[in-house]
């Protein structure tokens, strides 16, 4: 039976934010770490929202439910954020690229694999300017003009990026995973993952 603790990797105080975004349908679990990649997506998708809305409509002070939409979003980013990030660059890319010899379809997608880490690594780069501009906001209650400035085109990119970058994973990368590898492969990405979320978001 579902249960945030053993499907969903974050803090309890989430556990709104994380009903709204994936609606009536329950979250995948570890048995289902490709469905659960991309339910991933959909938290992405809102925290970078959410952030991003912050900061289009908060004035000078922050009210406490901004303050509250920011913490939410840093710690989702900093924990389940980085998380993801592994579950693909360490247990799901490998395997793909492990098997491009025998399937031509994966080899014909391994430029793809490249873009993504490279999306991986300028990301976290951009996160790290998130984190230290937002966690200032949140420490001094204000931002300047051009470090406010800096937050918007900051998440602007990082929204630009995720939105090519989702895009490709959901709907190239993820279904040719479903198809090339085995049905035991598949379970050994999801034991892993459930190894990494248990231990990092302990
Ligand atoms: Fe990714
Ligand atoms: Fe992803």
């Amino acid at each position: 039976m579902f249960t945030w603790k053993t499907t969903c990797s974050f803090p309890e105080h989430w556990r709104g934010d994380l009903m709204i975004q994936l609606g009536a349908r329950p979250a995948a679990g570890f048995d289902d770490p490709l469905r659960m990649l991309s339910d991933c997506h959909r938290r992405i998708e809102w925290f970078l929202g959410s952030l991003y809305n912050v900061d289009q409509v908060a004035g000078e002070t922050l009210t406490p439910a901004e303050r509250q939409a920011l913490e939410s979003a840093l710690g989702y980013f900093a924990t389940s954020g980085v998380v993801h990030t592994q579950d693909e660059d360490e247990s799901l890319f490998p395997r793909l690229r492990s098997c491009a010899d025998d399937h031509p379809c994966v080899h014909a997608v391994l430029e793809t694999l490249e873009r993504l880490d490279l999306d991986h690594q300028l990301a976290h780069e951009e996160h790290k300017v998130v984190e230290r501009l937002i966690q200032t906001w949140l420490r001094d209650g204000m931002l300047t003009p051009d470090s406010r400035e800096n937050l918007k085109l900051v998440l602007e990119s990082l929204r630009e990026r995720y939105r090519g970058h989702i895009e490709l994973e959901d709907s190239v990368v993820f279904p040719l995973a479903r198809t090339v590898l085995s049905a035991t492969v598949i379970e050994t990405v999801g034991k892993e993952m459930r190894q990494r979320h248990t231990s990092y978001l302990r």
